[in-house]
């Protein structure tokens, strides 16, 4: 059996160290249980490790010595910064951090044209890493490292090509044309776009989340909202059920949306919401319809068809490395938002996708098309496996939850993907020592070729965990991101597992 030993990262003494094994890795080993609540805790031992994290969680060490090198050259007294790719993007951020501390912020321009630091007291940074976190309008640690050593510069000739290149694949994947797909630094980036794009069209009204959604998409309609109070600014419906668009449809009846935001599936209990029934509503109501499709792995389900717009975190099975953030937006020609969003992104889209990055996307995405069918096949054989074992109470996989929603937008070929989440029956007892003793890599992040998998709820939900709970998402849930490694190999790592936590 092949073990990938260069990328599985599981040992004790691996805490702390990138995934995979390189400077720019955007995940980073969390090998035991209480490694991610200490991560969580701020515990020093933990984040003292930590060489880097994920990107929009965890300021790399490239990134903060810019911040750093800002604060030398710029900062007052007091005073601390952070910078971001752009003037637009600085700006939003300190509006932000204005609106939801009072405190005194300003934006000025750091290094470049382009690269702009938001200097604040020390006591609103915390707000301020909110949004890198959230709209994920980040700037890369590979454009800092280049920055310090006297490059960075947006693009290259070579990058300008590399990133027609990505469009082109995209536009080919989800069978569109290249004009219309639109590149970002994170998926997040291209969700918080196209939520301005919505809020421009209509800044009073409402936004719909339909089912549990990823963290941040959640946070961009409490957080990034003008209309206040929040449960004004959005209508969350967790379960995502037939009943709910029922209810959803009631709403449109009697006021505007801003839009209607789902994932399909959804992250992390990849149930499918039907999406044809809501595009349905969405024509006869006329408000704009947004899939985020991260979860379908580029090449499984055919979503454009009932979307306005369709976003992808382009970091997870396009990339398949796990060594850079982006994010697309694609908008359907076809729907009636067409023109209306076109126009407004001629205004609102700015390039902040690092060239670089772009060069890495594009050479760790050309094999995309063969590398999921692989990861398709492993997921569907390993969750049969955990499915039937009796230590496991619920496994979370899109053959299992919503099955015909699913399908009903497969593509010829297509599969149910690699991720799926897993709680064990007697969870508040065995999850810690059955998570201790898997053998695979762990740490934040999906999609990677190598199989990764990480406590999600500790993670994306430590302060809410109650909240999470009452949505259904258990505390003790583990998210798996199926590789391409052998199958034996990993159901063998899985196997051992369950029998190590039950002697
Ligand atoms: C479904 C989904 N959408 C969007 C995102 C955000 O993507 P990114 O981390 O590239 O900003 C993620 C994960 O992070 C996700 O799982």
């Amino acid at each position: 059996m092949t073990s990938p030993t260069n990328v599985t990262r599981w040992r004790g003494e691996d805490l702390g160290h990138p995934i995979p094994e390189e400077r720019h890795a955007v995940s980073v080993c969390l090998p035991r249980w209480r490694d991610n609540v200490g991560y969580e805790e701020g515990d020093p031992a933990v984040t003292g490790a930590m060489q880097c994290g994920y990107p929009r969680f965890f300021f790399h060490p490239d990134t903060a010595r810019l911040f750093a090198e800002c604060e030398r050259r710029l900062a007052r007294p007091g005073e601390c910064a952070i910078a971001f790719p752009s003037e637009r993007v600085a700006r939003r951020c300190a509006e932000f951090v204005r609106r939801e501390t009072g405190a005194d912020v300003r934006t000025a321009a750091c290094w470049s044209d382009s690269v702009h630091a938001v200097f604040m007291p020390v006591a609103a940074r915390e707000t301020a890493k909110a949004f890198w976190q959230h709209t994920g309008e980040i700037l890369p640690s590979r454009q800092a490292a280049a920055l310090l050593e006297g490059r960075g510069q947006l693009n290259s000739s070579e990058s300008v090509r590399e990133k027609q290149l990505i469009r082109e694949r995209v536009a080919s994947l989800q069978g569109c044309s290249a004009d219309d797909v639109y590149l970002f630094p994170s998926g997040m980036a291209a969700i918080f776009t196209a939520y301005r794009l919505f809020q421009r069209l209509r800044p009073e009204s409402r936004s719909i989340q339909f089912g549990f959604p990823y963290v941040d998409n959640l946070k961009i309609q409490q957080r990034l909202s003008r209309v206040k109070p929040v449960d004004r600014a959005v209508s969350f419906f967790p379960r995502g059920a037939e009943s709910d668009i029922d209810e959803v449809a009631r709403l449109a009846a009697a006021e505007s949306l801003l839009g209607l935001f789902v994932e399909l599936p959804g992250n992390p209990l990849l149930g499918s919401p039907n999406v044809a029934r809501l595009s349905e509503l969405s024509l006869r109501r006329d408000f704009p319809l947004l899939i985020d499709d991260t979860l379908a792995a580029c090449v499984n389900l055919d979503t454009l068809p009932v979307a306005d717009v369709v976003a992808t975190s382009l970091t997870k099975y396009f990339s398949g490395a796990g060594n850079v953030l982006a994010g697309s937006l694609v908008l359907n020609r076809e729907r009636p938002y067409y023109e209306r969003l076109k126009t407004l992104l001629a205004d609102e889209f700015e390039d902040i996708f690092y060239g670089e990055e772009a060069i890495v996307l594009e050479r760790n995405s050309r094999d995309v098309a063969e590398r999921v069918p692989k990861i398709n096949a492993n997921a569907a054989r390993l969750c049969e496996f955990l499915a039937e074992r009796p230590e496991v109470a619920n496994v979370f996989y899109p053959a299992r939850v919503d099955r015909a929603n699913y399908e009903r937008h497969l593509r010829p070929g297509g599969g149910f993907g690699g991720l799926f989440s897993v709680v064990l029956r007697d969870a508040a007892a065995k999850t810690e020592r059955f998570y201790d003793a898997l053998q695979i890599s762990k740490g934040p992040n999906l999609g990677t070729s190598f199989t990764l998998c990480c406590p999600f709820t500790i993670l994306a939900h430590y302060r809410e965990l109650d909240f999470a709970e009452s949505c259904g998402i258990s505390r003790h849930l583990i998210r798996v991101s199926v590789g391409t490694e052998d199958s034996d190999w990993q159901i063998e790592r899985f196997a051992e597992a369950l029998r190590e936590c039950h002697h």
